[in-house]
C-alpha cells in the first residue's frame, strides 16, 4: 500500500511514520505498518521535515502558494500532484494550510489529520497555550477522518496527557508529540490492515462505530 504524507514543519511525526513503515522499519519496529511513504508534500520550502524524507529517498516535492493565484488553484495543482502517487492514504502531519471542499472531496475516506488537542476542544491554531490559559488540567491529541469543516471530521482515536502546574508551553507541545508518536502509526496500520473506514461521515473500526 502506498502513503503520501503532507507536512510543514519540524515533521517529528513523519519521521515516526516512517520509521514505522516498510521498507524502511526501525528494527525494533516488531509489526511494521505494511505500505510505503511513497511521497512527501511540503508547502514550506524550509520544513526541517524535508530532511527525514531525503534520508530515507523518499521523493520530496514542494508548492508554494505564492506561485497560486488562488487557493482554489494550488490544492488543484496539490491534488493532481498527490494523485500521481496512487496514494491508499494521504496522511496530514503538521501540515498548517485548511484545504479546500474540493481536495477534500478527492481523498474522502482516505485523508486523516492529527491535531493538539482532545477535539471538539480547541480547532485551530495555539491549543497547547490556550488550555494552559485556561486552567485545564488535561490535554492530548486526536487523529481524525478529514471532512471539509476545520479540525472537524470524525475522531478515530485520541490520546490524553496532564497539564501539571508550572508548565510552559513548549513542555506542554512536548508531552502532547510523545503520545502523537505513539498513535499515529497505530491508527495508520489500522487503516492500511483494512480495519478502519469512513462510511457516512461515521469512522468504523473492525466493523464498530467509534
Ligand atoms: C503536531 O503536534 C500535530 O498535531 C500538529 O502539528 C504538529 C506537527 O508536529 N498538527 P511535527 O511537524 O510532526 O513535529
Amino acid at each position: 500500500k502506498r502513503i503520501v504524507v503532507l507536512i510543514s514543519g519540524s515533521g517529528t511525526n513523519l519521521k515516526t511514520i516512517i520509521e514505522n513503515c516498510k521498507p524502511t522499519a526501525l528494527e525494533t519496529i516488531s509489526q511494521p505498518i505494511d505500505a510505503e511513504v511513497v511521497a512527501v508534500f511540503s508547502n514550506q520550502a524550509q520544513a526541517g521535515g524535508l530532511q527525514f524524507a531525503r534520508d530515507a529517498n523518499i521523493p520530496t516535492q514542494v508548492i508554494l502558494t505564492k506561485d497560486y493565484p488562488d487557493r482554489e488553484a494550488f490544492d488543484k495543482k496539490l491534488a493532481a500532484q498527490i494523485l500521481q502517487y496512487k496514494p491508499d492514504l494521504v496522511v496530514l502531519a503538521g501540515y498548517m494550510l485548511i484545504l479546500t471542499a474540493d481536495f477534500v472531496h478527492t481523498f474522502t475516506g482516505k485523508l486523516i489529520n492529527i491535531h493538539p488537542s482532545l477535539l471538539p476542544k480547541y480547532p485551530g491554531l495555539n491549543t497547547h497555550k490556550r488550555a494552559i490559559e485556561n486552567g485545564d488540567t488535561e490535554h492530548g491529541t486526536s487523529i481524525h477522518f478529514v471532512d471539509s469543516g476545520l479540525d472537524s471530521g470524525p475522531v478515530i482515536l485520541q490520546a490524553k496527557v496532564p497539564i501539571f502546574p508550572g508548565d510552559d508551553e513548549i513542555m506542554l507541545i512536548e508531552r502532547v508529540k510523545y503520545q502523537e508518536h505513539q498513535i499515529y502509526p497505530l491508527v495508520i496500520k489500522w487503516f492500511i490492515d483494512g480495519r478502519l473506514l469512513l462510511k457516512d461521515k461515521v469512522a468504523y473500526l473492525d466493523g464498530k462505530a467509534l
